[in-house]
């Protein structure tokens, strides 16, 4: 039933093989779509070379740059899009960013800058690409997106990111209202805690992730695989009732009290 054929798919925030984008693009690609990827460009290439390689196996017609920030680039993205695939009908959110002093220590400390940055690349760079997006879908469509559970309680060391989660959360419900009379779909993803590059600049993870190993009803907390498993599903027609939504992937830990 889950199939993705013919599907033209967006996956940004692929850094290397830990990323949960990575986890999700390899399942998109195992239902049948067709996907381009993004990478964060640097001076060195690097970024662009590791993307390209990595994600070779998955076939992706477009590898392109895109950084947030850069407006100029992100219309660049959406260009080529146009121009390769004159539509687009998924696109994966699966980017965030603070900076390492934002993500440890008193949470009334946050500075001015690190709070404009990390809402900006983390929380407004959804409601930028939509607003690309959109017109490249006006046949329908699905956007997902990348969220955590300090964006609703408290997480210590998660600090200014928990505000950008509750931001990025609410701009799912708020383009949900408004795409879905062109049948664009927008739901968020809320993920257990993994092992990736940007979940190690959070203090503590790792005992995050032990807690949630004793904690949780699953005794474990989630793979990018499953993360993926999810993002396909509500990728796909099969969802086609659900928008404006966050879906706990995170083996049942959200509902604990003690
Ligand atoms: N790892 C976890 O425990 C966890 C849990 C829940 C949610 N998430 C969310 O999942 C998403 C992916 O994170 P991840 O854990 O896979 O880490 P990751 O480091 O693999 O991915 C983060 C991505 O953000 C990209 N990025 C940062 N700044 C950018 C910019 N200015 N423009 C474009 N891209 C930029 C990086 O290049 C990287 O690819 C994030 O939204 C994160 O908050 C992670």
């Amino acid at each position: 039933m889950l199939d993705l054929t013919g599907k033209k798919a967006l996956v940004t925030g692929i850094a290397n093989n830990r990323s949960i984008a990575w986890g999700i693009a390899q399942q998109l690609h195992k239902a049948g779509a067709t996907l381009g990827v993004t990478y964060l460009p640097d001076d060195r290439g690097r970024a662009q070379k590791k993307v390209t390689d990595l994600s070779a196996s998955l076939d992706p017609e477009l590898v392109l740059p895109c950084n947030v920030q850069d407006e100029a680039q992100l219309q660049s993205t959406f260009d080529a899009i146009e121009e390769k695939w004159d539509r687009l009908d998924i696109l994966v959110h699966c980017l965030a960013f603070a900076g390492k002093d934002e993500l440890s220590g008193d949470f009334s400390q946050t500075s001015r800058a690190g709070f404009t940055q990390a809402l900006e690349i983390s929380a407004y760079s959804l409601i930028q690409m939509s607003a690309v997006a959109k017109p490249l879908m006006s046949e329908g469509g699905s956007i997902l997106t990348l969220s955590y559970l300090g964006g609703v309680r408290v997480i210590p060391n998660y600090n200014v990111m928990g505000i950008a989660k509750a931001a990025l959360e609410m701009n799912v419900r708020y383009l949900a209202a408004e795409l879905g009379s062109q049948n664009v779909r927008v739901n968020g993803i809320s993920a257990g805690p993994i092992r990736t590059l940007a979940s190690s600049a959070v203090g503590g993870i790792l005992d995050m992730i032990h807690h949630v190993e004793e904690t949780a009803p699953l005794k474990r907390t989630v793979t990018q695989l499953e993360v993926g498993n999810a993002a396909t599903f509500l990728c796909s027609d099969l969802a086609s009732g659900i928008t404006g939504q966050v879906v706990y992937v995170d083996s049942g830990y959200s509902i604990m009290g003690m």
